[in-house]
């Protein structure tokens, strides 16, 4: 993964590549191969969302993703079952990837603002954990099977 800046609770935080144009704002991409691991199968973005409201409270079993907030303030909280961290994402160049089990809660910190996803995989509520205690023993089960 290119232009990574660090991590949060084991995710890595990345610098989308982004163009200036003087005077005319700013154009961001990532490419598939060169930015992000995985192929994109979907796209799905959240919005309209009343400030101070915290959704999420799931966490994948294999999904892949990568998460960036084009406009406003969003506080993403991810927690891999061993670290809970946050990170503020204010930034439209900043994208987080997550690659392995961690649940994720995403705090509006200002209205109207918008979190978009590009996922590896299409929707599948049979890939989800719902339950927190269900993800811990999850990830708990995980770590075993890797020993
Ligand atoms: P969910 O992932 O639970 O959103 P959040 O964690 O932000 O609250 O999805 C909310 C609803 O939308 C849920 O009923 C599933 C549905 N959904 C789809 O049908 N397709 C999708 O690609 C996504 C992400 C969600």
């Amino acid at each position: 993964m290119t232009n990574t800046e660090g991590t949060v609770a084991g995710c890595g935080v990345i610098r989308i590549r982004s163009v200036a144009t003087p005077g005319e704002g700013e154009l961001s991409f990532f490419e598939t191969g060169r930015d992000i691991d995985f192929e994109i199968k979907r796209i799905y973005y959240i919005y309209g969302v009343p400030e101070g409201i915290c959704r999420g409270f799931h966490a994948h079993k294999e999904l892949k993703q990568l998460l960036f907030c084009p406009y406003g303030e969003i506080r993403l909280i991810l927690d891999n079952g061993t670290v809970r961290e946050e990170i503020t994402l204010n930034d439209p160049s900043i994208g987080v990837v997550i690659d392995k089990p961690t649940w994720r809660e995403m705090l509006w910190l200002k209205k109207d603002s918008a979190l978009c996803v590009a996922a590896s995989e299409l929707y599948k509520e049979e890939d989800y954990i719902r339950d927190y205690g269900e993800f811990l023993k999850y990830v708990g089960q995980e770590k075993n099977e890797s020993l």
